[in-house]
């Protein structure tokens, strides 16, 4: 079954339509990384899975239930999690209060998970008490990981988490984020990083003015020559 169906999705913002009838699914257990241009209408995909854009028409199920518009604050507590691309950290916070706002919907004692977290990321561990806009760019990630890890997510949704990022901690991430899926962690993430998704993920979504354009294994995926050249930079 899958834990995630987008099914004849339409959203957008205003008047303007974004995505046209689209849809994907992500297996239990599956890392689903999504490719494609700029503007393609990938951060408008998890926004709208995610609840903080409206679906016009179509349908959202999470685990055989219909979330289609339902709000993030619910969506938290149904075990999802969303790392967005921009604005994913209180920069005025320090590392330890990104960790506690992160799990704010808790009032068990969450610092186990925060030490679990901390474990994971021990560069950060280090750091906790500086603030987060002080951490270099790949610590920044880091903790926006760790933030959206708090509620022990099955599903997490990543927008362009190593953007920007030197190759060797790109690497570092993409390891964690293998970690996590490893400790059963289902995974939809949007990369830029074409050959980073490839290598990372089960399956391989090409996304392109709104619409699906390809949908295979990475092996298959990087065979076709025609995608290869359109999406995934080679010429
Ligand atoms: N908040 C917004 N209000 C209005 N239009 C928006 C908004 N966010 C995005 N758009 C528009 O929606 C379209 C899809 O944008 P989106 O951010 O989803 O693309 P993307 O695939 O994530 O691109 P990128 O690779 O640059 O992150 C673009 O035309 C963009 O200009
Ligand atoms: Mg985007």
């Amino acid at each position: 079954m899958s834990v995630l169906q987008v099914d004849n999705v339409v959203s957008g913002y205003g008047s303007m339509e974004v995505l046209h009838d689209l849809s994907l699914a992500v297996g239990q257990g599956e890392i689903v990384a999504m490719l494609g241009p700029n503007g393609a209408g990938k951060t408008t995909l998890l926004r709208t899975i995610f609840g903080v854009v409206p679906p016009w028409s179509g349908t959202i199920t999470y685990k055989g239930e219909d979330i289609s518009g339902v709000p993030p604050e619910r969506l938290v507590r149904m075990g999802l999690a969303y790392i967005p691309q921009e604005y994913n950290i209180f920069a005025s916070l320090t590392v330890q209060e990104n960790l506690e706002m992160g799990a704010f919907i808790r009032d068990d004692d969450i610092h186990p998970r925060i030490e679990e977290i901390f474990e994971l990321f021990p560069d950060i561990a280090e750091r906790r008490k500086s603030r987060a806009g002080e951490l270099s760019g790949g610590m920044r990630q880091m903790l926006a990981i760790g933030r959206a890890l708090m509620l022990n997510p099955e599903l997490l949704l990543m927008d362009e988490i190593s953007t920007g990022l030197a190759p060797f901690l790109v690497d570092a991430i993409f390891e964690r984020v293998k970690e996590l899926n490893d400790q059963g962690v289902t995974i939809l993430l949007v990369e830029q990083n074409a050959p980073k998704a490839l290598q990372t993920s089960d399956r391989v979504y090409i996304i392109e003015g709104g619409e699906k354009k390809a949908e295979g294994n990475p092996e298959a995926i990087a065979a076709d020559e025609e995608i290869a050249r359109l999406y995934l930079g080679r010429s």
